[in-house]
């Protein structure tokens, strides 16, 4: 276990790092043209160790600059580009003389601004092909003669762009890939995991044409991180509020090493967590990391103001608000003589990029669905967000090599309105108890099976139903429970688990024999759509 002096040898430790933060790391930008796989571009190449935003097409040119980028990546798009108001290569791209990749729409982009013919393919191109390399071109090193790639296509290159060459070919594609020293473009989609070597063509691109070196990491983040959170906050003081989930605790961990206890985080107990939420949240940041953390057990309040409630949007809205009012009195409370002048919120890069790319660019706003949105002006602060532009599995490796435990940083989603969206109904202390125990046994038998890695969510909900059961000699009258448990990509879509019998069998035995309070339990078979993941 960690002790304050472990802490402060860290954060020096750290500090001794901050010498090589200053180095710039390598850094290249993709260009949103409104493909679904543009933000993949983006994780393909920080996979890469190169850092990478996504821009909307119409960016400016000082935007870009900011990033000193070493390469341009283009990306798919929707539309053709003869179409009216299809978006068009930007000036800057051709002018700043930087290696350019453009991806399907991004290549006829490319090629159509620099004088080539792109028209529509007889048999337009969706699925699998296999491309036949026609040069030894540098962005296919390493690459086999001939290769699988996945396309998505109705429009291709008739005509290359005056100095271009042709270095792949597929059946449907004469130009599958083409390009002249700087400018390059793939009519297939090598960020995608059907394009099994297309990490390695980025790569090539990355490394060979561009010049990048890899220098961009985990560690790197952290350090720089470190470096300006240092700098911006000075010896201001940082509020935090603390869920316990990744995003919050992440940031936490990140602040904490920066600037030790300038950070209060503030955990709030809504009443509403699962078994041994709290406790392991006091464990790890309280006791493990000597973080000053102000613990507020608010569950009266919470169930006070829920009594009599069964309505889940009215439930979540006095969640919600209750949340803020009990997070706005601690923060009062913990202002003493020096307020805080930074809010800390663990916003990740999804979130700043959706509202900020393409169509609904104006909408400059971040979601506030995860974030300690509401809060009232006159506690105004100013955001400080250090994971704004992580991805959740980056955030996730920060987080383990700040040390945070596998419970923490692999944790589930857990909604913000907790337990009371998966008790139906009115929420009773004596309910809540009664999920939280059978809630806990979903969750033991499932990880003891070694299946939590490929489960998306998994837990209990407590039905407001009541039917008779046998126990002994006895009748009995009780509630029933369900189980969910889904696999998912994003948790847009969801279906459910195929979970082996034996398991079902093993959690409801236990549910029924150690829950009083529930005698049925069943498996919820619904898929996403056309059921929520939530049952309210
Ligand atoms: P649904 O139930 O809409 O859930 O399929 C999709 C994902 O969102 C989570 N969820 C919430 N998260 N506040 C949250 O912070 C909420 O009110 C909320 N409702 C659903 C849900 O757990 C799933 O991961």
């Amino acid at each position: 276990m960690n002790t304050s002096s472990q802490v402060r040898e860290e954060i020096d430790a750290a500090t001794a790092l901050l010498s090589e933060a200053s180095v710039p790391v390598d850094s290249a930008v993709v260009i949103d043209f409104g493909s679904q796989t543009a933000q993949l571009i983006v994780r393909r190449i920080r996979e890469a160790n190169v850092y990478a935003e996504l821009l909307p097409h119409d960016v400016d040119y000082e935007t870009v600059k900011k990033l000193q980028p070493k390469g341009i990546i283009l990306s798919g798009g929707p539309v053709s580009i003869y179409e009216q108001g299809a978006p068009q290569l930007p000036d800057w791209v051709i002018e700043s003389g930087l290696p350019v990749l453009g991806i399907c729409y991004g290549m006829q982009a490319l090629a159509h601004t620099l004088g080539g013919k792109v028209a529509g393919a007889d048999h337009k191109e969706f699925g699998p092909a296999r491309i036949r390399r026609t040069s030894d071109h540098p962005l296919f090193r390493d690459l086999p003669d001939e290769t699988d790639v996945w396309m998505n296509h109705g429009d291709r290159i008739e005509e290359l762009p005056p100095g271009w060459e042709t270095l792949a070919s597929s059946d449907n594609s004469p130009y599958a890939a083409m390009g002249s020293e700087r400018h390059l473009a793939v009519q297939f989609h090598p960020e995608v995991a059907h394009t099994p070597l297309g990490r390695v063509i980025l790569r090539n691109f990355l490394y060979d044409i561009c010049g990048c070196t890899g220098n961009w990491s985990s560690e790197s983040f952290i350090d720089a991180t470190i470096n300006d959170i240092r700098q911006r906050v000075g010896d201001e003081r940082v509020l935090l509020a603390l869920s316990g989930g990744v995003d919050s605790s992440v940031a936490a961990a990140l602040i904490h090493r920066a600037i030790g206890d300038q950070l209060t985080p503030v955990f709030v107990n809504n009443g509403l967590l699962r078994e041994g939420e709290p406790e392991t949240v006091q464990e790890v940041f309280g006791r493990h990391f000597g973080m000053n953390l102000v613990y507020v057990d608010a569950t009266e309040s919470f169930l006070r103001r829920l009594a009599g409630v069964t309505d889940p949007e009215q439930k979540r809205k006095i969640i919600g608000d209750e949340f803020i009012r009990v997070f706005e009195r601690a923060a009062v409370e913990q202002s003493g003589t020096k307020p805080f002048q930074f809010l800390a919120q663990g916003t990740l890069y999804p979130d700043v990029i959706e509202s900020k790319t393409a169509d609904n660019k104006a909408a400059d706003k971040i979601k506030t669905h995860h974030n300690v949105g509401g809060l009232p002006e006159d506690l105004a602060f100013d955001l400080i967000e250090p994971l704004r532009f992580l991805f959740k599995d980056e955030v996730r490796e920060v987080g383990r090599l700040l040390g945070l435990p596998p419970e923490i940083v692999d944790r589930q989603p857990f909604p913000g309105p907790g337990l009371a969206v998966r008790l139906l109904g009115e929420i009773t202390a004596e309910d809540l108890a009664i999920l939280r125990r059978a809630d806990a046994i979903v969750r033991q038998e499932i990880e003891a099976a070694g299946l939590a890695r490929d489960i998306w969510q998994f837990f209990a909900v407590l039905l407001p139903v009541q039917s008779t059961g046998v126990m002994g000699d006895a009748r009995t009258y009780a509630k029933a429970c369900a189980i969910r448990a889904i696999t998912s990509e994003d948790a847009m879509t969801a279906d459910w688990a195929r979970l082996p019998y034996d398991l079902l069998a093993r959690m409801s035995a236990r549910i029924t024999n150690e829950v009083r309070g529930i005698n049925r339990v069943v498996y919820d078979i619904t898929s996403k759509p056309p059921g929520t993941i939530e049952w309210e």
